[in-house]
């Protein structure tokens, strides 16, 4: 959907949408699609891509605010059209931060010995919750999917690993109104609509993610120049420029894809990572610092090594 076909519902324009968050287009789910569907894709091309199978997964996580049901998880959902039957499955519930929430929790089950092969998935149909009405917010989101596998290796416990390398997340609940749905199984008993004070989130998001950055670096002894690839959840352009130059990092080692997929919330960040690997930005054994801010408010950042 072009922001030319959105201004055919609401009264915007391309240039607006543009000049404000830099998103061009937003893909939106077919009726037959839902966040279990976009998983399932999403998890089979990453098994594709790692040559596994779904027998060697212990471990699926969905990162997502818009499951198909209330229960059970997406995950367990997930699990069952991949055909495993072992492990554990759940979902994450934090909003944009979700992806890097997953990873993080991801990691500590392989570090803690209690997964070998996990599959961290972020998949969302945030259509099925915007009030189309409202030109503030429904401008801004699109649906997608990505995944990637976190499996356990023996590294030497030095920036030199492949994997994930460091994590780091935080959430502050005073800001839990400034985004949020306006329904839910024990309030309204329905799914409610997205609500958002834009400035704030915007004012928010740049501080916490340059904090976030800076904290990942810095725990890592290492400078924003050793990062060789920024991915971060794509919300709005403005957002990405203004954390890059709090911390000066080079706009061209930033991978942007929210110009043709908006904000995907939970899902932005490895549908970012995937387009830059396969466009051959991204290359084995490169740096990579992913992080994201979301409704909570709830943020963070994974540095690892592909
Ligand atoms: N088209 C045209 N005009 C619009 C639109 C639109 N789609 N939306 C709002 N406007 C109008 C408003 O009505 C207002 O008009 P007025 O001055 O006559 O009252 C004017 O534009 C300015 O509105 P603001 O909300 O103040 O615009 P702002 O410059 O703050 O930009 C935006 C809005 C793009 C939402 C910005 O606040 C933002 O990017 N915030 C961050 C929100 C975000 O990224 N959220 C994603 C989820 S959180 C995360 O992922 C980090």
């Amino acid at each position: 959907m072009t922001n030319a076909d959105i201004s055919k519902i609401v009264d915007t324009t391309d240039e607006w949408i543009v000049e404000r968050t830099g998103i061009r287009a937003r893909h939106i789910a077919a009726e037959d699609e839902t966040t279990r569907t976009l998983a399932v894709q999403a998890a089979r091309n990453a098994l594709a891509h790692a040559g596994l199978t779904p027998a060697d997964i212990d471990l699926v996580i969905v990162a997502t605010s818009t499951p198909d049901s209330t229960f059970p998880a997406t995950a367990t959902q997930v699990q069952a059209d991949l055909g495993i039957a072992r492990g554990a499955a759940f979902d994450v519930q934090a909003v944009c931060s979700g992806f890097v929430y997953g990873l993080t929790i991801a990691d500590n089950f392989i570090r803690g010995g209690q997964s070998q092969c996990a599959l961290v998935i972020g998949s969302e149909t945030f259509s099925r919750i915007l009030d189309w009405n409202d030109r503030a917010t429904c401008v801004l989101f699109g649906d997608g999917a990505g995944a990637v596998v976190v499996r356990a290796g023996k590294g030497g416990g030095t920036n030199a690993d492949r994997g994930i390398l460091g994590c780091h997340i935080h959430s502050d609940g005073r800001y839990c109104d400034k985004l949020y749905v306006d329904g839910g199984p024990s309030t309204t008993k329905t799914v409610g609509h997205l609500r958002m004070e834009g400035r704030e989130v915007f004012k928010h998001a740049v501080i916490n993610i340059a904090a976030v950055m800076d904290e990942a670096i810095n725990k890592a002894g290492l400078t924003p120049m050793d990062i060789d690839w920024f991915v971060p959840h794509q919300a709005n352009r403005r957002i990405l420029e203004g954390t890059a130059k709090k911390l000066g990092v080079p706009e061209e080692r930033i991978v942007m894809t929210l110009d043709r997929h908006g904000n995907t919330s939970a899902a932005s960040i490895p549908l970012a990572f995937d387009a830059a690997v396969k466009d051959g930005r991204i290359k084995q054994g490169q740096l990579v610092l992913m992080e994201a801010m979301g409704g909570g408010f709830t943020w963070g950042a994974v540095l690892a090594r592909f």
